[in-house]
């Protein structure tokens, strides 16, 4: 039978899984780019990156990052595949970073803002942008694995969760539901409707859980650039966030969703961001672009026939 969520107390709802304690490891040596692999274009300056494009893309330029996405996606198949009690989260980021050298495309997450990385590996209570380090997975974790690859001008954006041996119910259950609460913001992405239509029907499904829905990092228009400017919120941001969906608009949707608190502090790498109380937290990424019939996911394997 279900728990009833709605008599438990937010410590009880954090407890729900166990708490996390995961600390800074080390870092290995900077990993290399073959010359011959086009680099975006933060890689030529500092700071943020200086792209503009319209969200809506024409045809081509989908198919460039249904191709840059299935890269990311092929990645994160693979590096899911090798994720086991004992394996640290730098070698997956070599796992991860090879194969997207190998396809000819660039790791977009390596030197963007400074970060150090090819992937962003994200531990237990850790919600984004874990660097991958020198800390041996353990038996019960659960590890979200983030790929982007840049390949012909254009970014492919993804991430999924992976469970580390043997996990908690309550761990499963958050993650098959942040799953499922993608997809549902997914479906509702049609042409015509607002953007805060997105985050309203992954917060009023997350909320039959009471699961935190993080308000401070949201989907985001993604294409020749990385982090275009348009914002996704996962969360029911009405009247915000008032943007029309239009066709063949690509963005991500990428709900983290928490046991407990969706406060955060960050560590001082300036990346790392772990939820307050150190509860569990969970999230999944695709990019999509819309078409009458809602999104279609741009980042899928490529030879899935
Ligand atoms: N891939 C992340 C996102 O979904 C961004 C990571 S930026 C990094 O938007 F610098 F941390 F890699
Ligand atoms: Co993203
Ligand atoms: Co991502």
């Amino acid at each position: 039978m279900s728990i009833s969520y709605a008599s438990m107390s937010e410590s009880e709802l954090a407890d729900r899984a166990p708490r996390g304690n995961t600390r800074p490891g080390r870092l290995s040596d900077e990993r290399t780019v073959p010359p011959s692999i086009e680099r975006p274009e933060y890689m030529f300056h500092d700071g943020p990156e200086i792209v503009t494009a319209s969200d809506v893309k024409s045809p081509q330029t989908v198919k460039k990052i249904r191709e840059a996405g299935g890269i990311a996606a092929e990645a994160l198949e693979l590096v899911g595949k090798h994720v086991k009690p004992g394996i640290t989260t730098d070698q997956l980021d070599k796992i991860g970073h090879d194969y997207i050298v190998s396809q000819g495309a660039y790791p977009s997450c390596l030197g963007y803002m400074g970060f150090p990385k090819s992937l962003c590996t994200s531990v237990n209570e850790i919600i984004c942008h874990g660097i991958p380090d020198d800390r041996p997975l353990e038996n019960g974790d659960i590890v979200n694995i983030d790929i982007t690859a840049y390949k012909d001008g254009v970014h492919g954006d993804t991430c999924a969760m992976f469970e580390v041996g043997s996990v908690d119910e309550e761990s499963r259950l958050l993650i098959d539901r942040t799953y499922e609460a993608m997809m549902r913001g997914i479906k509702a992405a049609k042409p015509g409707r607002k953007i805060n239509i997105i985050g309203r029907v992954i917060e009023a499904y997350a909320r039959r859980f009471r699961y935190g829905v993080v308000r401070d990092y949201t989907g985001h228009g993604v294409g020749e650039a990385f982090h275009s400017g348009l914002i996704v919120p996962h969360y029911d941001s009405a009247p915000l966030y008032d943007d029309e969906i239009e066709l063949g608009m690509v963005f991500t949707i990428e709900p983290m969703l928490t046991l407990g608190t969706i406060d955060w502090v960050q560590w001082d790498d300036n990346w790392t961001v772990a939820t307050a109380d150190k509860s569990r937290t969970a999230q999944f990424e695709h990019t999509i672009v819309i078409t009458e019939n809602g999104g279609e996911i741009l980042t899928l394997p490529r030879n899935d026939a």
